[in-house]
C-alpha cells in the first residue's frame, strides 16, 4: 500500500465549496445524523410545486422480520426533473448559457447548444411523444449515439413523466431486445448510425434486429423514431457547422425504413409546438430505469425516482467536481451508462453547468484527442475511467504536452479501482501536479458518488476512494456480518439510505431485496470488497461476486457463459476474471466441448463472435481455453477460485479436498494457451 499523501490543489481549495476537512466533517455529521434536515436545506435549491405530505425520509432496510425493503424521499412532494434542469435556468436568465459543446467523432465536427435552444427542442420532442400517445408511466427505450438528440429524448421523457430506458449503443440486438422485453417499452428511439473512430455502427440495423426478436417473443414495439445523424436528410438548419460526417458515403445506411412504423425524427419534429407544460409528478414516481449486469446473467432494471435522484446527482456533481459558474466540464463516459445519466445529463444540468458532449473515441484520430478538446473548450473539470488513463500512458508525454491543459483543475476517475501507477500518471503527467484527483466509487444502483475525495479538502492517496460522500455510512463486514472496526478488510456495505439509492429492480422487487439486503440485514450490500487503513481511508478492492469489470463495464460471468453455451459444439463453459493491463479485467473462458468436436482457432473465433453478438463487442473475451473437464465440488458446483488460479498460471490453490476429481487440474494447465502464461 502506498503511503504518499497528496494535498488538494491550492487553486481549487481557495474557492472550494468545502475548503477543509473540519468543514467536511461538520457537514458529513449533519448529513448522516440528521439526513432530513440536511437534504431539506438542499431541496430548497430546486423547484417543488408541493412539499412532502409526510416524513421527508421513510425507509426500511431490514428484511429480517419478513418486512419489505423500501426507500422514500420526499413522498408526496410534487416536481418535474426536466423543469428543474431546463426551465429553471431559462427563467433565471441563463437561456443563452452554453449547455453543451457537442464535439463530434471528427475533430472539425462540432456545434454549440444553449439552455434556451435545448429547452425548445425538448418541448417539441415532448409534444411529439404525446402525439404518439406516450403518457406518464409509459416506458421508452432509447438506443442512440452521443448526440444532442439523445439528451433531448431523455429529457422529453422526463418532461411528460415517461420512464426512459437507455441502452448503451455498443450492445447487440439480443441485448437490446432483452432490455426492451423486460422493460416493456412501447417506443424505441434510435439513429441511423454512428462512427466510433473509423468504425461505422449501423444502429438502425441493430435496432431492427432487436425488434424482430421482440416480435418473435410476441411483443411488438409499434413505433421507432430514427434520428438521421449520418445520412444526408438532416435539415441544414440543424447543423450549425457543416458536418464532415454528413459528407460520408452513407446515404443508403437506412435501407429498411418502414413507412408507418418508422418515423424520421426531423419529420415528426418539423411541426411540433415549442410549448409543452411539464407533467407534475410525485417525488417517488420513476424517472428512469437502467439495466446493469446481475450475477445470474439476467440484467437488472435499476429504477431511480424523481426528487431523490435529482438532488443526489446535482449535489454530488456540485461538491465532487467543486462546480462553479464559468467551469467547463467534460465527462468522457457514454450516456448509455449511469455515469452519463448522472454526470452528463442530470447532475451538470441541474447545476446549470456547461459541458462537453463528446461523440467520439478519446483516442481518435490520435492519442492527443482528449487534450485537443480540453484546449479547445478550456475544460476545467475532467472525468474519465482508469482504462483510458492506462491507454494514454502507453503513448507517453508527447501527445499530452502538445496541447495547453492549464485550464484543468479537477481530474476525476470512475468505473473500476485505479491502480496507483495510473493515478500518479493522471496527477503528474496529465494534471502537472496542479490538479486535485477525485477517485469516485459508486454504482448504477447508488445513483451518484458514494465514496470519494472532495477536491478542495481531502488529502488523497493514490488508489484510495478515501471517505464517504454526504449521507453515506460505509461499514466493513466480515463473512458472518460482524462489523470490522479500524484497520481491516471486508464486504463494503452502506448503513442507511441516501437520496440517490435505487428503489427497486423493475418487475422484480424480491430480487432487489435478495441481491442487496438479504445477506446482511439492515445494510445495502455493494458487492465490492474494501479495506480501511490506519488513517481511516477506504480502498476499494473490487467485486466479490461473479462479476468482471472490463474497461469499467460491469459484466456477469454467467452472461458470458450463457452466450458461449449457445454454440452448438459447447457443452459447458466457466468464465473467470483475468487481470488485464489496459482494461483492468477481462474474461478468461474455459469451455468443455460436446464429444466428437475439435477445439481449434476457428472455433475460438466463432465463440468470440457468439459473445459479441449475444452481449456486445465490448464483452469479447481475451482467452478461450479448451477444458475437457472442469474442477467441481462433489455437489457439482464449479470451483471458480481454482479456475482463477489456472487463468493466471498459479498453482497455489490451497484446500482442494472438496474437489470431486482433481485430475482435471493437470489437464487444464497443460491446455493453457502459451501466450497468456
Ligand atoms: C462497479 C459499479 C459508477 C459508474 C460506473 C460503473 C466498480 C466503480 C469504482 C472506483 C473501484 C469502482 C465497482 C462497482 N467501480 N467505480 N472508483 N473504484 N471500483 O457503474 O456498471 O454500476 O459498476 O464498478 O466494482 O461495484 P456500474
Amino acid at each position: 500500500m502506498s503511503e504518499d499523501i497528496y494535498a488538494p490543489a491550492t487553486e481549487v481549495q481557495n474557492i472550494a465549496h468545502v475548503k477543509s476537512m473540519e468543514q467536511y466533517e461538520e457537514m458529513y455529521k449533519e448529513s448522516v445524523n440528521d439526513p432530513e434536515i440536511f437534504w431539506t436545506k438542499i431541496s430548497k435549491d430546486f423547484y417543488f410545486q408541493k412539499q412532502p405530505t409526510g416524513k421527508f425520509l421513510n425507509y426500511n432496510f431490514d428484511v429480517s422480520d419478513g418486512n419489505k425493503v423500501f426507500v422514500e424521499w420526499m413522498k408526496g412532494a410534487v416536481t418535474n426533473v426536466c423543469y428543474n434542469v431546463l426551465d429553471r435556468h431559462v427563467e433565471n436568465g441563463k437561456k443563452d448559457n452554453v449547455c453543451f459543446y457537442w464535439e463530434g467523432n471528427d475533430p472539425d465536427d462540432s456545434k454549440v447548444i444553449t439552455y434556451g435552444e435545448l429547452y425548445k427542442q425538448v418541448c417539441k420532442f415532448a409534444n411529439v411523444l404525446k402525439d404518439l400517445g406516450i403518457k406518464k408511466g409509459d416506458h421508452v427505450a432509447i438506443y442512440m449515439p452521443m448526440i444532442v438528440e439523445l439528451v433531448v429524448a431523455m429529457l422529453a421523457c422526463a418532461r411528460i413523466g415517461a420512464v426512459h430506458s437507455i441502452v448503451f449503443g455498443g450492445f447487440s440486438s439480443d441485448s437490446l431486445a432483452e432490455r426492451i422485453l423486460d422493460g416493456k417499452c412501447c417506443l424505441l428511439i434510435t439513429a441511423d448510425g454512428v462512427y466510433r473512430g473509423t468504425k461505422l455502427v449501423n444502429l438502425k440495423d441493430i435496432a431492427d434486429g432487436a425488434l424482430k426478436i421482440c416480435k418473435e417473443k410476441k411483443f411488438e414495439v409499434k413505433k421507432t423514431i430514427v434520428v438521421c445523424h449520418l445520412g444526408p436528410m438532416s435539415p441544414p438548419s440543424d447543423k450549425k457547422v457543416s458536418s464532415p460526417a454528413a459528407k460520408r458515403p452513407c446515404m443508403s445506411l437506412v435501407t429498411n425504413f418502414v413507412e408507418g412504423s418508422d418515423l424520421w425524427y426531423h419529420d415528426v419534429m418539423s411541426n411540433a409546438s415549442e410549448e409543452c407544460k411539464p407533467e407534475w409528478l410525485d417525488a417517488e414516481d420513476p424517472l428512469f430505469m437502467l439495466y446493469t449486469s446481475g450475477s445470474t446473467g439476467k440484467p437488472k432494471g435499476v429504477v431511480h425516482t424523481q426528487a431523490g435522484y435529482m438532488m443526489y446527482a446535482a449535489t454530488t456533481f456540485k461538491y465532487v467536481f467543486d462546480y462553479h459558474d464559468g467551469d467547463v466540464y467534460w465527462c468522457t463516459a457514454d450516456i448509455g451508462w449511469i455515469t452519463g445519466h448522472s454526470y452528463i445529463t442530470y447532475g451538470p444540468m441541474a447545476n446549470g453547468a456547461t459541458s462537453v458532449l463528446f461523440e467520439g473515441v478519446p483516442t481518435y484520430p490520435g492519442p492527443e484527442r482528449c487534450w485537443q478538446v480540453v484546449e479547445k473548450y478550456k475544460v476545467s473539470k475532467f472525468y474519465t475511467a482508469p482504462t483510458l488513463i492506462r491507454t494514454l500512458m502507453k503513448y507517453g508525454d508527447e501527445p499530452i504536452k502538445k496541447y495547453d491543459r492549464s485550464s484543468l483543475k479537477v481530474l476525476g476517475s470512475v468505473g473500476e479501482p485505479i491502480n496507483p501507477e495510473a493515478w500518479r500518471f493522471y496527477y503528474n503527467n496529465i494534471g502537472e501536479k496542479k490538479c486535485s484527483i477525485v477517485d469516485t466509487f459508486w454504482q448504477t444502483e447508488t445513483g451518484g458518488h458514494t465514496m470519494t475525495p472532495l477536491p478542495g479538502c481531502t488529502p488523497t492517496k493514490p488508489g484510495a476512494a478515501t471517505f464517504p460522500f454526504f449521507g453515506i455510512v460505509p461499514v466493513l463486514l466480515d463473512e458472518n456480518g460482524k462489523v470490522i472496526e479500524g484497520v481491516g478488510e471486508g464486504y463494503l456495505v452502506f448503513k442507511q439510505p441516501w437520496p440517490g439509492i435505487m428503489r427497486t429492480i423493475y418487475g422484480n422487487h424480491p430480487r432487489y431485496e435478495e441481491t442487496y439486503f438479504t445477506q446482511f440485514p439492515g445494510y445495502y450490500k455493494t458487492g465490492d470488497g474494501a479495506k480501511r487503513d490506519k488513517d481511516g481511508y477506504i480502498w476499494i478492492t473490487g467485486r466479490i461476486d461473479d462479476m468482471v469489470n472490463v474497461s469499467g463495464h460491469l459484466l456477469s460471468t454467467a452472461a458470458v457463459e450463457s452466450a458461449l453455451v449457445e454454440h452448438a459444439k459447447v457443452a459447458e463453459a466457466a468464465v473467470v476474471s483475468l487481470p488485464h493491463k489496459i482494461k483492468g479485467e477481462t474474461c478468461y473462458c474455459f469451455v468443455t466441448l460436446i464429444d466428437g468436436n475439435t477445439f481449434d482457432s476457428e472455433l475460438i473465433t466463432e465463440l468470440k463472435h457468439c459473445v459479441r453478438t449475444k452481449i456486445g463487442p465490448f464483452a469479447q473475451p481475451e482467452v478461450i481455453q479448451n477444458a475437457p473437464g472442469l474442477p467441481k465440488t462433489r455437489s457439482g458446483k464449479i470451483m471458480r477460485r481454482i479456475l482463477r488460479k489456472i487463468a493466471v498460471n498459479n498453482r497455489e490453490f490451497g484446500d482442494v479436498s472438496t474437489m470431486a476429481d482433481s485430475s482435471v487440474i493437470d489437464v487444464l494447465f497443460a491446455n493453457r494457451p502459451t501466450s497468456t502464461s
